[in-house]
């Protein structure tokens, strides 16, 4: 399978609804396999198909949970059911969210702190996931990629001016920008393993 260049925000295909699936089958494995090496070359947690610039309703994921659980999955045209949003101060760094799309920025971000994943499994059988915390978080994320928004759109004001500051200081938010993990310095890729945060690296 092929790594992809992941695309910037301001991209048509990352601010569109993507369309759902209509055909299963192997047929989407070149296209799941892709978002996987892409997802790991990056390195990030979870990737949108909008993402690698293929507007469907397929996501993947892949994170370590604090005790060493490995959660991962594709999803194929997903609805999601959210508890109330999160309430009180947000923490600049455990509410920290970062997208591939928006790469090397972080913003904290409010979520809701569980949700209930529904969609298809690539096989075409069905497939329901709860999750909390930051499982929940990647979720959300995600399926908001679906839906043509992403995590700066929710930002609070403050930080949303910041992000769009930032966004034009990198001369993003225009159609037809891309990075190539392992090729382009984002997201700590392509570095020494050493400087890499031992965690590893928590956008998607
Ligand atoms: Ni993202």
């Amino acid at each position: 399978m092929t790594v992809r260049p992941i695309r910037i925000t301001g991209d048509p295909v990352l601010h569109n609804r993507a369309q759902p699936v209509s055909d299963f089958g192997p047929a989407l494995n070149p296209l799941i396999g892709d978002m996987v090496d892409t997802m790991r070359a990056a390195p990030g947690v979870g990737l949108a198909a909008p993402q690698i610039g293929v507007g469907l309703q397929v996501f993947v994921w892949e994170w370590e949970d604090q005790d060493g659980v490995l959660h991962e999955g594709t999803v194929i045209n997903p609805s999601l059911h959210k508890s109330a949003l999160s309430r009180g101060r947000l923490d600049d760094e455990a509410d920290a969210e970062g997208c591939l799309s928006i790469p090397d920025l972080r913003f904290a971000t409010r979520r809701a702190s569980s949700v209930t994943l529904r969609g298809y499994a690539p096989s075409g059988d069905s497939l329901e996931i709860t999750a909390e915390g930051w499982l929940a978080r990647i979720f959300q994320h995600e399926w908001d990629h679906l839906q043509g928004i992403l995590y700066s759109d929710r930002l609070s004001l403050r930080r949303r001016r910041q992000a769009k500051s930032e966004i034009a200081a990198h001369d993003w938010g225009t159609p037809g920008l891309s990075w190539l993990p392992g090729v382009d310095h984002y997201e700590g890729s392509g570095e020494d393993a050493e400087e890499t945060q031992p965690r590893g690296n928590n956008a998607s």
